[in-house]
């Protein structure tokens, strides 16, 4: 196997300014022999439309060091992958642990009731039952805590899971859907532990500026795991559901991966791809062929937003030289004695790319603004957090304010910036077209419904409203780096 070394660099802040080091870290993906990796447990719901979770500690020996206290949803860790269809899902949360939670379904769209924002907190030993009303098309979302200023703490220590809305068709389209077999979810996330395999969380300023970033891969809360896949075409379902870290994926050999489906759901048909970036937040699925027997890895280039390119201005050959310092995120090992089911890739699928024409109401522009003042500067390196520094057009987030009205079933023109640093962006309870990106046609991962993307400069989007939210129970807009929406890069909106 070809073993790369994971060259981690951070931009350290110099109390006199600006000054950029880069430092390699340790090892970032060590393979353990003989470790094969687990896809998280499949609840299916589909039959029954119910399910139950609940939000329990644990802990969690992901070094082979000791175990480190997590959170997660039915087990120590993350939570089980929830199966559901298209109608009424009856759903149960009960919170087993010692602070607040919530549990708010990223990618469904489905009505402010029901979002489980930091609006509808479940207190230690209470529950929360809402009533899910699926009715769009088959798509991999997910579902994490989102309780207020606490998100990015939860998070990390565990609280997320897949949800995965089905119709029961994908053999019509040639799509491989064996959960485990030839269908691997993979949960991607980095970390960084101590000796003692503890977790260690937010250690200095960078953490608090850039938002959390780690130095060991874990996918589906393992480290050192390699996925075994049968010798034919292969689903990868690629979930980003790290804090801070903005993935360039690209198979160590450089085969094609075929996106076949993004946030929203599935595109019209399969795009060849050598690369694919992935922000926090963010779904792609993927076809990757292993026919040819060879064992080859999913590997990523380093975090835009990270090293002298990331607060400097990230500049192309910044950005070059850190792609080139690549690292793997998950190898895969082919057995020829899974049976293979899928030897050809479908020429089409019956997903829409959206065009969204029709009058738009309104036109709004978005900063996204880390208010990098001199005291926030200060107080990052004192370690006091920065609650209230990062903000939306110069406002940070705040539980009482309604920051955007929007109608239902109307259009609106989103112009999103960025400022200092590529941002997520995420919007509830809508799907929308990235219009342009830099005043350019929007790179082709872009091209299906989304809910989540990433804003370098400049980002237009053209935005559909269809879930109704009221003032009570509004639907959030945020930065996906968890860190900066604690912080406030975060606001509200009611559609009516
Ligand atoms: Cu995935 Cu408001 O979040
Ligand atoms: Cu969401
Ligand atoms: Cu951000």
């Amino acid at each position: 196997m070809n073993r790369r070394k994971f060259l981690y660099a951070t931009a350290g802040l110099g109390a006199a300014g600006l000054a950029a080091t880069a430092y390699q870290g340790t090892s970032f993906s060590k393979v353990t022999p003989g470790k094969t990796l687990q896809m998280p447990p499949l609840l299916d719901a589909t039959q029954s439309q119910s399910f139950e979770l609940q939000a329990m500690a644990g802990s969690t020996d992901f070094t082979g060091l000791g175990n480190a206290p997590t959170i997660g949803f039915n087990q120590s860790y993350l939570g089980p992958t929830l199966r559901v269809k298209k109608g009424a899902v009856s759903a149960k949360i009960s919170n087993a642990i010692n602070e607040p939670v919530t549990v708010h379904w990223h990618g469904l769209l489905i009505p402010g009731e029901q979002d489980g924002g930091p609006h509808q907190p479940i207190a230690p030993g209470e529950s929360w039952s809402p009533e899910l009303t699926i009715s769009q098309p088959p798509a991999t979302a997910w579902y994490h805590t989102h309780i207020h200023e606490r998100t990015a703490v939860q998070v990390h220590a565990g609280l997320a899971g897949v949800m995965q809305i089905s119709d029961g068709r994908d053999d019509e389209r040639g799509l491989p859907n064996a959960y485990g077999v030839d269908d691997l979810m993979l949960v991607l996330q980095d970390r960084r532990f101590d000796e003692n395999g503890q977790m260690i969380y937010m250690q200095n300023m960078m953490d608090v500026m850039h938002g959390f970033t780690g130095d060991t891969m874990v996918v589906n809360g393992q480290v050192g795991a390699v996925a075994t896949v049968p010798k034919g075409i292969i689903r990868l379902r690629l979930l980003n559901g790290s804090n801070a870290r903005i993935y360039s994926l690209a198979m160590s050999d450089s085969r094609e991966m075929h996106l076949v489906a993004t946030d929203g759901g599935y595109l019209p048909a399969p795009i060849a791809l050598k690369q694919v970036q992935l922000a926090p937040g963010e779904r792609v699925e993927v076809l990757v062929d292993f026919s040819n027997g060879n064992d080859v890895s999913l590997v990523s280039g380093a975090d835009i937003n990270q090293g002298p390119g990331g607060m400097m201005g990230r500049f192309q050959q910044l950005r070059n030289f850190f792609n080139s310092s690549e690292f793997t995120v998950i190898p895969f090992a082919v057995d020829e004695r899974i049976m293979v089911t899928h030897k050809k890739l479908p020429d089409t699928l019956d997903g829409k790319t959206p065009s969204l024409t029709g009058l738009v109401s309104t036109t709004r522009r978005l900063s996204l603004d880390m208010g990098m003042g001199p005291g926030m500067m200060m107080r990052g390196m004192m370690g006091s957090g920065m609650t209230d520094q990062m903000a939306i057009s110069g406002q940070s987030f705040d539980m009482n304010r309604i920051d955007i009205k929007a109608k239902r079933g109307v259009l609106e023109r989103w112009i999103i910036r960025s400022d200092m640093l590529a941002h997520p962006f995420h919007i509830h309870g809508a799907l929308f077209q990235v219009v342009k990106e830099n005043g350019q046609k929007p790179r082709p991962e872009y091209s299906g419904w989304k809910d989540t993307v990433l804003v370098e400069q400049e980002t237009e989007l053209l935005v559909k409203f269809g879930q109704i939210a009221s003032s009570k129970k509004p639907f959030m807009f945020h930065c996906h780096i968890l860190e900066h929406e604690d912080a406030g890069m975060m606001g509200q909106f009611t559609v009516a």
